[in-house]
């Protein structure tokens, strides 16, 4: 009986001594085990007298009971306190300020870009595109640009083979739209162009917005208020002097270069506009009826206009941005500014 208390007393000190689930495990065995100190309790009831022996078994049966109870009682409290020291090492203070998840956001070019579609789809234009890859014919041929024309040496092409090369501007764009579509029809081309160029102001590759607008009425007074409205749209002025310089293109006669009062200085002379006044924003004209000839348009009957601009240039000078170049570095500093 004295033993019995013994083995209880000692159960119960190595369970208090024990603070992890797989020592107690051992521990367990070592009482409660088939090769534990109660069985071998338990085998001792044959050896004792036959008026003893209920009592005895009754007594080991309690100290197995209570042993069993001291293990269930230290087994809970491991688990508590393991549960405890977890939900301590996962804690999280929900007070603290988010860390913030750096949402990227649009390129300044492609904003641009939206921009100029936005403005153009609100005065009535289709939008469409075109291959970047070219044909010699789509490129050049069919805008009046022929073979030893001087003005293909100005484009800087690339070829991709002997009979295809990366466009070097998006006027191409309306001869694929005049084969596919009968006038009367207005519509803007935008898209990357390539040119084997390289230096502050130019980048191999840059955006271009072509458009075009064809129909039996429009004339060069009608190109002039249309790119008025568009550029006094764009950069939010609505008296943006404006003006048309005589110029040359081969797929429009005649053709004009147009330049807006300079947006920085509204004018006045600065560093942009070199002291002018005036910005160069784009190249347009009357389509020539040799472009019309190609496509099968009636020159006749159909009168249309076409301009092409830099799209990166009115980005720059609408973000006073003054290195073409920051656009394509890729620099988040730089890019971050425009979210
Ligand atoms: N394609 C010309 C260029 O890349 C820009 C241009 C000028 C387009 C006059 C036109 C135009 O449609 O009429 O320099």
């Amino acid at each position: 009986m004295q033993d019995l208390e013994q083995i209880q007393q000692d159960a119960n000190a190595l369970f208090q001594s024990i603070d992890n689930l797989a020592e107690l495990d051992q521990a367990k065995a070592r009482f409660l085990g088939k090769q534990g100190v109660l069985a071998a309790a338990m085998r001792t009831l044959g050896s004792v007298p036959a008026e003893e022996r209920p009592a005895l078994g009754v007594r080991i049966n309690q100290a197995k009971d209570a042993v069993e109870q001291a293990l269930r009682a230290r087994r809970e409290a491991i688990q508590a306190a393991q549960l405890e020291s977890q939900l301590r090492a996962e804690a999280l203070d929900v007070t603290l300020p988010g860390r913030g998840l750096g949402r990227g956001g649009e390129h300044p070019v492609t904003r641009t870009l939206e921009r100029i579609e936005g403005l153009f789809h609100s005065l009535g234009f289709d939008v469409a595109e075109g291959p970047e890859i070219e044909t010699d014919f789509y490129n050049f041929t069919a805008l009046n640009i022929p073979q030893d024309h001087p003005a293909r040496a100005m484009h800087d092409t690339f070829y991709v083979d002997a009979a295809h090369l990366l466009r070097t501007h998006t006027s191409p764009v309306q001869i694929r739209y005049m084969q596919a579509h009968e006038p009367p029809l207005k519509v803007i081309a935008p898209g990357r162009v390539y040119r084997c160029d390289s230096d502050v102001t130019h980048t191999p590759m840059f955006h271009q917005v072509e458009g075009l607008w064809v129909d039996e009425q429009v004339d060069f007074s009608a190109l002039k208020g249309l790119l008025a409205e568009f550029m006094q749209r764009f950069f939010e002025q609505d008296d943006l002097k404006v003006r048309f310089r005589p110029s040359f293109f081969p797929f429009t006669e005649p053709s004009a270069e147009m330049d807006i009062a300079c947006v920085i200085c509204r004018g006045a002379g600065c560093r942009v506009c070199s002291h002018t006044g005036w910005l160069e924003v784009l190249g347009c004209g009357m389509v020539h009826p040799e472009v019309f000839r190609h496509v099968g348009v009636d020159s006749e009957r159909y009168l249309g206009f076409a301009f092409g601009l830099g799209v990166e240039r009115l980005a720059m000078l609408r973000y006073g941005v003054n290195d073409l170049r920051l656009f394509f570095e890729n620099d988040l500093r730089f890019l971050a500014q425009f979210n």
